[in-house]
Order: structure tokens, then sequence, then C-alpha cells
């Protein structure tokens, strides 16, 4: 519900357990009051002022020395208004001064969610309670009106954000800093929780206080990057898993992007995410408007748990899309670690052969099929079937996959060319590079100019040409490097800012030509694993590969800190064989079953090379997989253990909505001689039922479980154990 008092100028968007409000104050400046527990009444008294040295005055305050907008909370700040602290918004007029002056001009609610022009958002399904407002500041003097547009999903405890920006002036305007979102904290102590790694290593847990200064992630790689995630979460200090006031932000954006947080000498704590204001310029000439990608926001007192709860009904019910929204995806066997390079038809087919035996659904075909594609440094771009490799077409190999009863699915890298490659040969002019310097490799390959119209086209009509030529259900669509030599031949010196934003544009734009398309096409993302993990992603595809790293153990910490923001249903993770190819770890094959069995689930290994045992734990597994689906994918999900801090065990369960049937995991991370014994107090269930828990064939109440707790299997390294709990 958004209700506006107009006599106030209090603008208050509440939805079920939360309240958000602003306020246009008398200068029509429009101040942040409040986002936080639901509650009732204005929170105007927030706003304090006290005539501070150093801290300017608007003009028409006059002599008003206690106003400035330098310590107030405020919901949109801006260069050129005497608030020093990190700006949302800053552009440039042009006679160069970098300032504007941005005022109240009119509000619109409506109960229709906004699209954006280009980008995935967030809507709104049938019956469900949405309302929206769009509230306009206006600089008089450029003409520029900043529209702040927010989706309030009542039921979801969800509040979406984006911006516009409309150059209704005659001047061409410089936009340098355009963020989707920016609240002021007026006091109180925070943390700022981001998700850090690298490649193979994603989504590391961190939380460093907000002190004086700023704290800032983001990524300038063109893609929303291993580095660092577009989630945070802002914590008051006392909040944890399961306690405390935390308020989580998700950018819908797959590039580069910047979260900030700062703490003012004021003591006020200010949060941005959005866009970031280095690589980025937009030139806005009269009459044009620029659209900033959205943000997702959600509230709550009881913890992170609850906050990810939040968001992953959120992503599987308002992000996520199309004919997989609500189905099972079907189990897979990928050939990437099995065979790499090296394969024929006869080895597919094998793999497929052998792997069907068990109920594996389905048959990935990685990198290798394509062009002149033996090795990594050739062949990118190059979209021709390697009928020579493959022993035919790829009409003929997908038939007889389906043949096994399985489906056919296959790699693509669509952004990507190698220098080696017919298409580099035909248009060297279409590589992102600056012209005459040289350009630096990464995994010998170069990236094609997405932001240019009929570089995309080109690369639509050669994915559509071999996708209608074979029944290829499935497609893993990859990105293995980062955007570097920033320049486009198709952009003026002008607007060379506006390149990486542009590629952006272009590859939301094949990936939604290809979603209308193929609609029953499961699309999994993938950037060297998880470096392009976001909500934005998540619009065009149902799951992403979590990670290169398929390791059980490195998995437990990689897909403890992808739950924060991210639902299971999303997570791509495999079982692969032993030694691990990246750690060299050996694992017992029920415990990387038992991992990955949370995520999409699928194979990454050869099955020939299988022992029996081994063989007959696959039809276990995918038979437990089909059967835990709902629960594990649809019910709520939480964390039992927290693997960075207590590196012996982690553990996790999923709960079903109803809470009549749970499914219980925990893996030994490491173990020691004569070892402490570990328990594990389990949440989500009905206190009063009595469960019965399948593996220990006994019975306990839900109390004495969740608030008990339960003694893990004295240790052995890397063991797990899976408990299935129900109750009548
Ligand atoms: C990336 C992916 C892998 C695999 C290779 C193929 O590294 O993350 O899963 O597809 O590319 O080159």
């Amino acid at each position: 519900m958004i209700i506006y008092n107009k006599e106030s100028g209090i603008i208050t968007l509440s939805t079920k357990n939360t309240t958000y409000q602003m306020q246009v104050d008398k200068h029509k400046y429009l101040m942040h009051l409040y986002y936080g527990k639901k509650a009732a009444g204005d929170f105007g008294q927030l706003i304090t002022g006290a005539d501070r040295g150093f801290s300017g005055n608007p003009f028409d305050a006059g002599d008003e020395r206690v106003y400035s907008l330098d310590q107030f909370p405020l919901e949109f700040p801006f260069r050129g208004s005497a608030d020093f602290r990190t700006p949302a918004f800053v552009m440039q007029n042009p006679d160069g001064s970098k300032g504007c002056d941005l005022r109240f001009k009119e509000i619109n609610i409506s109960d229709k969610k906004y699209t954006l022009r280009g980008l995935p958002t967030s809507y709104a399904n049938d019956g469900e309670r949405i309302s929206t407002v769009d509230i306009s500041l206006a600089d008089d003097v450029s003409g520029i009106e900043v529209h702040l547009l927010y989706g309030v999903f009542e039921d979801r405890d969800v509040i979406t954000r984006a911006v516009r920006v409309c150059n209704k002036g005659k001047g061409e305007m410089k936009l340098l800093k355009v963020s989707s979102a920016s609240f002021d904290m007026p006091f109180g102590d925070y943390d700022f929780i981001t998700f850090h790694g690298r490649h193979a290593m994603e989504r590391q847990f961190q939380r460093v206080p907000v002190e004086h200064g700023k704290y800032e992630i983001g990524s300038l790689r063109g893609a929303s990057s291993h580095q660092y995630n577009p989630f945070v979460m802002l914590a008051e200090r006392e909040a944890g898993e399961y306690a405390g006031d935390c308020i989580g932000i998700h950018f819908v954006y797959s590039g580069n992007f910047l979260a900030e947080a700062e703490k003012s000498q004021y003591g006020s704590t200010r949060v941005i995410m959005g866009l970031p204001d280095d690589m980025f310029s937009w030139s806005l000439k009269s009459g044009e408007s620029f659209d900033a990608p959205e943000v997702l926001m959600a509230y709550s007192d009881k913890g992170f748990s609850e906050l990810s709860n939040i968001f992953h009904e959120f992503i599987r019910e308002n992000i996520e899309r199309g004919y997989w929204k609500h189905r099972r995806r079907p189990v897979l066997i990928n050939n990437w670690e099995a065979t790499y390079f090296n394969f024929d038809k006869e080895k597919l087919i094998s793999i497929a052969r052998e792997a069907s035996k068990f109920g594996v659904e389905m048959l990935v075909l990685d990198d290798g099929w394509f062009g002149k594609r033996e090795s990594d440094t050739s062949g990118l771009g190059d979209w021709k079937v390697n009928t020579k490799k493959l022993g035919g077409t790829l009409g003929e190999l997908s038939k007889e996959i389906n043949d096994l009863g399985m489906k056919f699915g296959l790699w693509f890298e669509p952004e990507m060319i190698s220098e080696d490659s017919d298409l580099f040969r035909a248009h060297p002019d279409w590589v992102i590079r600056i012209p005459d310097r040289d350009y630096s490799r990464s995994r010998f390959q170069l990236v094609l100019d997405f932001s240019r119209k009929e570089v995309v086209d080109y690369i639509f009509n050669e994915m559509t040409e071999v996708l209608d030529n074979a029944n290829i259900a499935y497609i893993k669509w990859d990105m293995n490097r980062s955007l570097t030599d920033i320049y486009s031949k198709a952009l003026s010196a002008e607007c060379q800012g506006e390149m990486m934003h542009r590629f952006m544009l272009g590859t939301y734009d094949l990936l939604e030509r290809l979603c209308t398309r193929y609609p029953e096409m499961l699309i999994e993302g993938c950037a060297g694993g998880g470096g392009r993990f976001d909500t934005g992603m998540l619009a065009y595809e149902s799951q992403i590969w979590c990670s290169d790293n398929t390791d059980a153990i490195d998995r437990c910490l990689i897909q403890y800190g992808t739950s924060f923001g991210y639902p299971t249903i999303t997570m791509g993770a495999h079982v692969s064989a032993v030694p691990n190819e990246q750690t060299g770890r050996v694992t017992p094959f029920e415990t990387r079953g038992a991992v990955a069995m949370p995520g999409t689930f699928g194979y990454e290994l050869d099955p020939n090379k299988l022992s029996e045992e081994d063989k007959r734990q696959i039809q276990e597994q995918i038979d437990t997989f089909i059967e835990d689906y709902e629960v594990s994918h649809f019910g709520r999900y939480y964390r039992l253990s927290d693997p960075f801090e207590k590196s012996e065990i982690s553990a996790w369960m999923s709960v079903a909505k109803d809470k009549k049937k749970a499914i219980f995991t925990a893996v030994a991370l490491s173990a020691h001689a004569n070892d402490i014994p570990h328990f594990v107090k389990m949440r989500g269930l009905d206190p009063e039922a009595c469960y019965t828990v399948k593996e220990l064939q006994k019975e306990f109440t839900g109390a004495s479980l969740m608030y008990g707790g339960l003694p893990l299997p004295y240790g052995r390294e890397y063991r797990s154990v899976m408990y299935h709990l129900s109750c009548e």
C-alpha cells in the first residue's frame, strides 16, 4: 500500500511486515525517514538540524542555518547540494559544471508494475497485490527530471526501486552517476555484509563494520563478477542468522555495479546501489530518457535467515519466468570434466548410454562441438557444427541421445570471439578494443562488441541456425573473460562512457530474443562458473552454474554464501569425479551427492569409469532428488552452521511450507582424533509435531530437534548425513 499525505508531505510504502517512509519537506527536498518493521505513524522527528559549521545551506533557506542537506537523511542525494556525502546522482551541464538541484515535482501512485527499457525487471503475478509510485524530482534550470520508481509487493515484503532520468530541457546533459537506490539511516551502528570471491571460489561471506569513511564493492569487469556479488546486506551490529534487524539489497543487473556504505560525520549511514560512476557516462539529448536498472530491497527483524527466505521466494515467483519457473529441472550429465575438448560421437554416446541407465535425463554437450575448437585457443564465434568430430549433424546426434530417452543440451559462449576464428578474420572490427593499441588477451579470447546491434543480430542468426536444426532443450550460456580495452567503434568520442552499459543491453536483447523464440528452452547461465550470478540473469536464465569448483567441501562454502541472496532452485551443482579436478580432494560419492542435491543437480563425470557401487548410488541419488524436489527447492531454507566460523561442519535444511516434511544435511568439513561431539539445532519445524527421522528410524518432537538439537555421527572427514523428516 502507498499513501501520500499532501499536507505533511509524508509518503508511506507498506508491505505485510515493513514500512518505508519518505517526506517532501518545506523546501521540496525528499527526505528518507524510515525503513524497518511495520509501524504506524510518521517518523518526521528523525530529521534534526543544527547550525553546523562547514555544512552549507540551500539558497532559499535564507538565514536558516540549521537547514543543511549535509546533515539530513536523504532519499536520493545529488551532487551540487552542499551535501558532501557520496551522491547517488551526478550530472554535467552543457557549460561543464557538475551540479543540479532536484526538488519534488509530482507523485503518481498506480497499481501497475513499471518496466524498464531493455532491462530485466521483477513482475507481479496475476492476483498479486502490487502498488507502484513514481516520485519525480526536477532540476528547473536544466530541465532534468529524475523519476524515482518504487514497486511495493505487499505480500512478499519486497520493495523494488528504479530510476528514470528524462531530459525535458533544451540542452544536452551528461549523466555521470545514476544510482538505482539510496537511503540514509539517521543513526545506529551497522555492518555491511558482502560476498567476495574469485574464480572457482565465489561468494564468500564477509562482514565489516560501517565506520567513518566509505566502504564499497563493485565490478568494472563488464559482468557482475566472481569477485563481488551485487547482493549486499546492511545489518545492525547485533543482528545474526536468526535475530536482529537487517536490510538486503539486490541489483537486478549483470554488468558493472557499485555498492557503497558510508558513515557520515554525524553518525548517519548511507547505502547506495547502482551503476558505478567509473567507466560510465551517458549523453542525454533533449527529449531523451535513461533507465537505470532495478533494485530489490527487503527488511527483516528476524535476522538473515528470514531475509534470505524473502528473497528466495521473490526470485522464484517474481524474477524467474517462463516454462521452467515451477517445473523440476532435468537431471543432467555434462561432458566437460569427463572429456574436456577430447571427445567424439562414440564417447558422447557412451556417456549418455551409461548415464541413461540410472535415470539421468539430459546430456549436455559442453565446449568444443563447433568450428575449429580443439582447445581454448580458437574457434569462438564460429557457431558451425563440427560434423567431422560429431560424426554427423547435431540433429542426428540429438536424435540418438533422444532415442536413449534423454534430452539434449548445448554449450555456447555468445559474447566471445577467438582471434583464430573465421569470424575474427571476417570482422576484426567487431571486437572490443581501443584503436591503435595492443589489447589484453584472456583465455586467448576477445569480447564481441554487443553494444552494436548488427553484431548481436549476427550471433542471434548463427545461434538460431544451430538451434533450429537439432532437438535442443537446454543452452549453457557461458562467458569466460572480463571486458577490457573498453571502446566501441560505433560510438562517438563523447559517448564512449556508454559502452559497458550498452554491451549489457545488447546481451539482454539477445537473451530476450532467444527466450521469446524458444519459450521452452532451459537456459543455464555460467561465467567461468559463478562469475555472473545475479538477479538480472535470473530473469532469463532459470539456473546458473554456481562455480567451476565442483569439490564438495569447497562447494559447502560457496553454496552457503550463495544461499544468502539466491534460492536453491537457481544453483547449478553437479557430482564430479575424485580426486577432484580443482582441489585433488577425495570425498565420498554420497557426500558429493548430498551437496549437489539442493542445487539443480547433475553429473560432471564419465559414468563408465565409476565403480558398480557408485553407479548404484547414482540411481538412488536421482530418486532422492526427485522425491525431495518440492521440499528442497520450494520449501524454506535454513543455514544451520556457519562454515566460515566453525570449520568442522556445514549443515543446512529445507522445510516444506506446511512443515510436514523436512530434509536435513550435514557434512564433516574436517575431523580430529578423539573429536568433540558436534550438535546441530534444527529450524523451522513445528515444535508440537512429532517427526519421524527416516534414516534413524526414530521419532522426535519438533521442539526437541529445534531447542535441544541432534548429535551428528561421530566424525570421519568429509562424511555426510542426510535425514528425511516427516510428520502426519
Ligand atoms: C567455463 C565453464 C565450464 C566449461 C568451460 C568450457 O570454464 O565454467 O563449466 O563450460 O568454460 O570451456
